[in-house]
């Protein structure tokens, strides 16, 4: 069952969950066809006293334009058993490919967004973007550059307010703490 939780509570999982497998990051397009990919660069925290999951997302990404297109998108940590999932969600485009359907993922529309959650992920976050900055090339680390972008692709952060956090106690229990 799932249940509105406090922020804070399975901070640890997510965050481990987002370091070791990745988390799954779904939005949808004003065509109104929802889109999922992976994401393991992030950020979840407080800011201008309110709580924020900042994301950081390569232009080239479909979920770019569909995040610059509609401001929302969610953030939904998977079971461990989804890793394939994972791994599928990140290699494939959303252009190209339903990644819902292939995986038959349930896309559920967000409480407070109209981007869908991923009913078979255990926690849930929804997000509203109010603030977004791309990466400034010149101010990124020579060595950072050297490593991650040999061919450009900086990364915009979205700052995504958390306007609703929810999800399974009892799945989320048996998360890695
Ligand atoms: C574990 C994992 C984590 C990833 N993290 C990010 C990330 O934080 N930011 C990003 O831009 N791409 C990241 N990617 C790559 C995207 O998920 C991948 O390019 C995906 O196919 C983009 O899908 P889309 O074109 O449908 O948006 C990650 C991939 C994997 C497998």
């Amino acid at each position: 069952m799932k249940v509105d939780l406090t922020l804070g509570e399975f901070l640890k999982e997510t965050v481990e969950t987002l370091y070791e497998e990745g988390l799954l990051l779904a939005s949808i397009g004003l065509d109104g066809k929802p889109n999922v990919m992976a994401i393991g660069w992030a950020f979840i925290g407080y800011l201008w006293n309110k709580p924020y999951f900042i994301v950081a997302v390569r232009p080239s990404r479909y979920t770019h334009k569909l995040i610059q297109e509609t401001g929302e998108f969610t953030v939904n940590v998977p079971t461990p058993d989804m890793k394939d999932i994972v791994d599928y969600c990140g290699t494939v485009s959303g252009r190209t490919h339903d990644k819902f359907r292939a995986k038959k993922l349930t896309a559920v529309k967000g409480k407070s967004v109209k981007a869908p959650i991923i009913d078979e992920c255990v926690l849930h976050y929804e997000c509203r973007v109010d603030y977004e900055s791309r990466l400034e090339p010149e101010r990124v680390p020579t060595e950072v550059r050297r490593i991650n972008y040999p061919s450009g692709g900086y990364h915009t952060l979205f700052f995504g307010e958390i306007l609703a956090y929810y999800g399974d106690r009892e799945a989320a229990k048996r998360l890695k703490p």
